[in-house]
């Protein structure tokens, strides 16, 4: 009873604040941890901003956050501070890094993993400030299907899971787009493949996911790409360099390049 009070609360709360929001907001999640999500949404925000488009970055791992880590922001305030009433918004958010705005979260607070309704409540204020500011507000949410994974998946019209196309991640996978498609109703999600190094089976793995989505849960999935495995997103994950702009060239950059210019016409 209470979980469906609190599910009816979080649904009105949406619809007062999507009215005339401006931005589109994207979730992107994952059954299981390390697939590339990170790696996706940075280069994601890159090629978006390169495109003119004026774009922001949440760090919505909360406990995991490594978003600075993997573009080098120095390590100062973050996400937790503001929660705490110890920091302005404006001291959390990183200007134009890359040419896109990120708000970092905090590596290693576990107690940020699960939000609270209070927390949340700050947290949608903050895009609420904020939304005027942008085109894209992207959402890097931790792994696996906890709550606070889909308060933001809740805040999203683009929600896009990436995975691997083997049965263990694909497994996660569907068990993710469940729990989408029961708390939030949505209709349609996007799955983009990562690390494929074989376009037919990964495709013939999709009409499999699509069939079994359309059939069990009504929901329809699209594939949004199917991303390369490429030494160079290792090489660039190593060296701190955001990929889409040290090897424009490399089949993950040139890859994400394209599934921008898609997005933009989602
Ligand atoms: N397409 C790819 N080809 C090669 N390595 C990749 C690819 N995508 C991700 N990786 C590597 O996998 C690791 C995990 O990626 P990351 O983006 O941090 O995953 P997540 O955010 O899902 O935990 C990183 O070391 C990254 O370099
Ligand atoms: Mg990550």
């Amino acid at each position: 009873m209470e979980r469906q009070l609190n599910d009816q609360a979080a649904s009105l709360r949406k619809i007062a604040w999507e009215r005339g929001r401006h931005a589109k907001y994207i979730s992107v999640s994952s059954g299981k941890g390390g697939v590339g999500k990170t790696t996706f949404v940075v280069n994601l925000a890159y090629a978006l901003s390169q495109a003119g488009k004026r774009v922001l970055v949440f760090d919505a791992d909360l406990s995991l956050g490594n978003i600075d880590i993997m573009l080098k922001i120095p390590a100062g305030i973050n996400i937790r501070q503001y929660l705490a009433g110890k920091a302005k918004l404006e001291d959390v958010l990183v200007h134009g890094i890359y040419g896109f705005d990120v708000l970092p979260a905090s590596s290693g607070f576990v107690e940020l993993a699960d939000l609270s309704e209070q927390d949340f409540a700050k947290i949608q204020q903050v895009f609420v400030t904020l939304d005027n500011n942008y085109d894209y507000i992207i959402f890097d949410t931790g792994a696996g299907i906890s709550d606070s994974v889909h308060k933001f998946v809740s805040m999203a019209e683009i929600v896009i899971a990436v995975t691997q196309p083997e049965p263990p991640a694909i497994a996660d996978a569907y068990a993710f787009f469940k729990t989408a498609k029961q708390l939030h109703s949505i209709e349609k999600a996007y799955i983009v493949f990562n690390r494929v190094d074989n376009d037919a089976h990964a495709r013939k793995v999709f009409e499999n996911l699509a069939g079994v989505a359309k059939k069990f849960l009504n929901l329809k999935i699209e594939l949004l790409a199917n991303m390369p495995e490429d030494p160079e997103v290792k090489r660039t994950t190593k060296t701190q360099k955001l990929l889409s702009l040290v090897s424009p060239q490399s089949p993950f950059a040139k890859g994400i390049s394209v599934l921008a210019n898609r997005i933009n016409s989602l």
